[in-house]
């Protein structure tokens, strides 16, 4: 910790960061001080409010075959879904009814969807008064501007590691690069972009998540979440381990929160399938957005990137409430509006 306290206080006077300085404090042994910082930076940037998104995992059809991923093309034990059009229009207007302000509809790269029936979905949405987010992976170009004019406002598209050959070994057929082209493009074409990685991948090292989050803040990105990396019994890295994930996890949050004072950080679902506090914990080390289960149904038990994923019985309404009883819990509110990144200091500012 010695080493790491001047690091912090210059974090804290809001002097620029180096590679070796993110580093350093990714490394710290006793991190309560970072995570304290964290807190002190998200308070006075975003405040205590929290913006909840509903989440729609709408089908887990995939043509990619990321070696972590539990709906991987390669997995045959997946049991494959897809929602009809008019049901995930229905699930969303569901979810504007609990009062969510944000949906976000999340897939595998799942072709049936083409941008006409993409675009016709978003549309229907967009009459329900929420801001629309999508998270459906690599796409052209072409189809992310189709998607903008269909009224899309935000775009979550993980870079999961900034380690060129690392990415490329682990997504199998996919291109790094082109990774990155998708989310120039969408900044581009005036999307709030998500980005953000896994952490604890086997061969990723404390340099390279230096290295995302310098990425994250050239983009620079109005969302980026952290998910530790929790492996797959039917992926070839079912022998890997989770352990050590979620405190790194919680520092990558907290280690962003202070490069990145005024964006919006979720405290991922992930984090509570290691941890039954998770998504509270990370709320207090720099995290300021939930992302609570609004699919119905079967889905979401079937919609299983990593094992152990939470309220899987649960129905959307009961995610709701329960998720708003926690966040009050540790003195927290649930923010009404939809939340885009900044509103917090323009309100301070009127
Ligand atoms: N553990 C944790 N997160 C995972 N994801 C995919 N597979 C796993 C896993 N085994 C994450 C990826 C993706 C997001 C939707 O889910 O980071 O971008
Ligand atoms: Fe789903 Fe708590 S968020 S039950």
């Amino acid at each position: 910790m010695t080493d790491a306290q001047p690091i912090l206080a210059r974090a804290l006077r809001r002097e620029e960061l180096s590679k070796a300085d993110i580093t350093a404090l990714l490394c710290i042994q006793e991190p309560a001080p970072l995570f304290a910082a964290a807190d002190r930076v998200r308070r006075e940037f975003v405040g205590d409010e929290v913006y909840l998104r509903a989440l729609i995992e709408f089908s887990n059809y995939c043509k990619n075959d990321c070696l972590y991923c539990g709906i991987r093309r390669s997995n045959p034990k997946a049991d494959r879904y897809r929602l009809t059009p008019e049901k995930i229009i229905e699930t969303a207007r569901n979810a504007a009814g609990l009062g969510y302000k944000t949906v976000v509809l999340q897939s595998g790269e799942d072709l049936w969807f083409d941008t006409d029936k993409l675009c016709r979905i978003i549309r229907e949405i967009k009459k329900l008064d929420v801001a629309v987010t999508l998270s459906i992976g690599e796409k052209t170009r072409e189809e992310y501007a189709a998607y903008r004019r269909a009224g899309a406002d935000r775009y979550l598209l993980r870079i999961e590691t900034t380690d060129k050959a690392l990415y490329e070994k682990l997504d199998p057929g996919m291109s790094w690069d082109n990774r990155a082209r998708c989310l120039y493009d969408l900044k581009e074409l005036g999307y709030e972009v998500g980005s953000g990685s896994l952490v604890g991948l086997p061969g990723q090292t404390l340099e390279s998540l230096a290295d995302d989050l310098l990425f994250f803040k050239n983009l620079p990105v109005d969302m980026a979440g952290i998910g530790p990396f929790i492996p797959h019994p039917q992926t070839p890295l079912a022998a890997e381990t989770a352990q050590g994930h979620f405190e790194l996890s919680l520092k990558m949050m907290a280690v962003m929160r202070l490069l990145l004072p005024d964006i919006n950080i979720p405290a991922t679902t992930a984090m509570e399938t290691l941890h039954p506090q998770g998504r509270l914990l990370a709320l207090k080390c720099g995290a300021n957005v939930v992302m609570p289960n609004a699919t119905q149904g079967e889905a979401r038990v079937k919609y299983e990137l990593y094992p152990g994923k939470i309220c899987t019985g649960d129905a959307p309404e009961q995610c709701r409430g329960c998720i708003q009883r926690k966040i009050e819990s540790i003195g927290r509110t649930v923010c009404g509006s939809y939340g885009f990144h900044g509103d917090y200091l323009k309100e301070k500012q009127n």
